[in-house]
């Protein structure tokens, strides 16, 4: 029997939970950011850390993948990864991403824009020995991004370096840490009915202040 046909082009919804307007968002992005994040944990139930990372390789052409958002202060956002994984390659040759957040259950997208430097080896490893004995032995059991040739490889490489460091103290490996992205740009978008959403956009400024506009949807 042939698969039913996907009604995918039907697929749409009216977006009308609230609005954003100068007042609400304020002249600190990061600040505003903190108050949706507060807000989405106590609406959503899982991933609100989970946000799309996209970067661009040599041939300038474009990578996404989600990665969890790790920490945040006045100035950037960080995520722990593998240094020598696709990504890490293509921020080495090009340290400039994107980072998006998208909550449904708030009508709610975040983008954000920006440049991405390694956090030191020192807050790398603080936040590698918070994790779980199982998580560290995947950061050394993993060739990220690399091709294997089945899975049975990633298996037997979790045995030998769980035997490894049994008992013993696990070190952070040196392709394993955090990176922080310090944004240029960040965009706040919340859905209004219609389609007409509201989007307000903060530019850094070469002073390091914010500058603020509203964008059309
Ligand atoms: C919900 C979710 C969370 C993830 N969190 C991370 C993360 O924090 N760090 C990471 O390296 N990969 C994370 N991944 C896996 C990445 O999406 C990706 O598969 C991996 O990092 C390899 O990407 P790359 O080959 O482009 O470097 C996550 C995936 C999902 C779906």
């Amino acid at each position: 029997m042939p698969d039913a046909p996907l009604n995918i082009a039907d697929i749409r919804r009216e977006y009308m939970l609230e609005a954003l307007d100068e007042d609400i968002a304020g002249h600190d992005p990061i600040t505003f950011f903190r108050k949706w994040f507060t807000e989405a944990e106590a609406a959503q139930t899982t991933d609100i850390n989970a946000m799309t990372l996209a970067t661009i390789d040599a041939r300038h052409n474009p990578h996404a993948r989600i990665v969890l958002l790790k920490g945040l202060d006045e100035q950037s956002f960080v995520f722990f990864t593998n240094y020598d994984s696709d990504k890490g390659r293509e921020i080495d040759e090009n340290p400039n991403v994107a980072l998006l957040f998208y909550w449904k259950e708030l009508e709610r997208q975040v983008r954000i824009e920006g440049f991405t430097e390694k956090i030191s080896a020192e807050e790398s490893d603080a936040y590698f020995h918070s994790r779980p004995t199982a998580s560290k032995i995947g950061a050394w059991a993993s060739p990220q991004s690399r091709k294997i040739a089945a899975r049975n490889i990633l298996d037997l490489n979790f045995a030998k370096y769980e035997k490894e460091f049994t008992d013993i103290f696990i070190p952070r490996p040196e392709h394993w840490g955090g990176y922080r992205v310090l944004p240029s740009r960040i965009e706040f978008w919340q859905g209004r009915t219609s389609r007409l959403h509201d989007r307000i956009l903060f530019t850094q400024t070469e002073i390091g202040g914010w500058e603020r506009h509203r964008l059309a949807p």
